[in-house]
């Protein structure tokens, strides 16, 4: 079997480099470039030949990387996460043009896919819910993509969220947090944390919660080997890690 050649964007940062530890150790794949700031993406995709690139970056770039990937009628698997759903049409339909396909995933940890699972089947019997999601402190993006993923799933099958008939008196602004379509997501960012997350459901004398932690980011590396394995096989944009489960 020919190995895919890889090409990892963002590949000095923390995701990248692990993602190039990652590629380097599987049989079936080939490492054939690494680009970060500064570099050429286009030109790099060219010249190494890649078929599928891993981007890493920066949500405020995460977009044009897109763009560059698919025009270049390469494979993208972005992790990068910004991405809004505007972003994602326009993603959509440079795949159809370019013939390629792209995975966008805002969590790649098997964990955190059977988190979103389980938060959204309860969801279905403790309508009232909020998010906790916790990261370090050089997290750009707030609240993460895999909490506007999660409130995403459980909004698909409940279109209102059941709230506590109280009118609120927030003494500081923001005190209750983001909110997405009725639920509450409120983002923690600190020195010690990786990637957190903690649905909360509360119902008539109890509450449930729905945890998962990425403890080190060598957790979303079976995700994205097995994202790099399947992209040529999935049909335009994929958004979210559990269509390939
Ligand atoms: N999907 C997931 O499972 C998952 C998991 C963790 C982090 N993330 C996301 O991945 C992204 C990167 O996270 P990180 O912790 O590795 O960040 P990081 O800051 O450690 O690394 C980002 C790298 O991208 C580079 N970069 C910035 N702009 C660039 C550009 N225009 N072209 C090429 N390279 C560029 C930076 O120089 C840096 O080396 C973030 O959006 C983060 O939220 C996703």
């Amino acid at each position: 079997m020919t190995k895919i050649k890889v090409l990892v964007n963002g590949a000095k940062g923390k995701m990248g480099a692990e993602t190039v530890k990652a590629v380097k150790k599987d049989n079936d794949l080939i490492l054939v470039g690494q680009t970060d700031m500064g570099d050429d993406l286009a030109k790099a995709i060219k010249q190494t030949k890649a078929e599928v690139v891993v981007d890493f970056t920066h949500p405020s770039v995460a977009l044009k990387n897109a763009r560059t990937i698919l025009e270049s009628k390469v494979h993208a698997v972005v992790g990068t996460t910004g991405l809004t759903p505007k972003d994602l049409e326009e993603i959509k339909k440079l795949c159809i043009k370019n013939k390629v396909n792209c995975l966008v995933a805002p969590n790649f940890a098997i964990g955190a896919v059977l988190m979103m699972k389980f938060a959204r089947e309860a969801s279905h019997y403790m309508p009232e819910v909020e998010i906790i999601e916790l990261h370090h402190d050089q997290k750009a993006d707030s609240p993460s993509g895999t909490a506007i993923k999660t409130a995403e799933m459980i909004l698909a099958d409940r279109k209102n969220i059941k709230r506590a008939q109280i009118k609120p008196v927030e003494k500081l602004k923001n005190a209750r947090g983001a909110e997405l379509g009725g639920i509450n997501i409120h983002s923690v960012r600190l020195q010690g944390f990786i990637a957190h997350q903690e649905v909360i459901f509360g119902g008539l004398g109890q509450t449930l919660k729905i945890r998962h932690d990425s403890i080190s980011r060598e957790s979303f590396m079976p995700g994205v080997i097995l994202a790099i394995k399947r992209i040529k096989s999935l049909k335009g944009l994929v958004y979210g890690l559990d269509n390939l489960l």
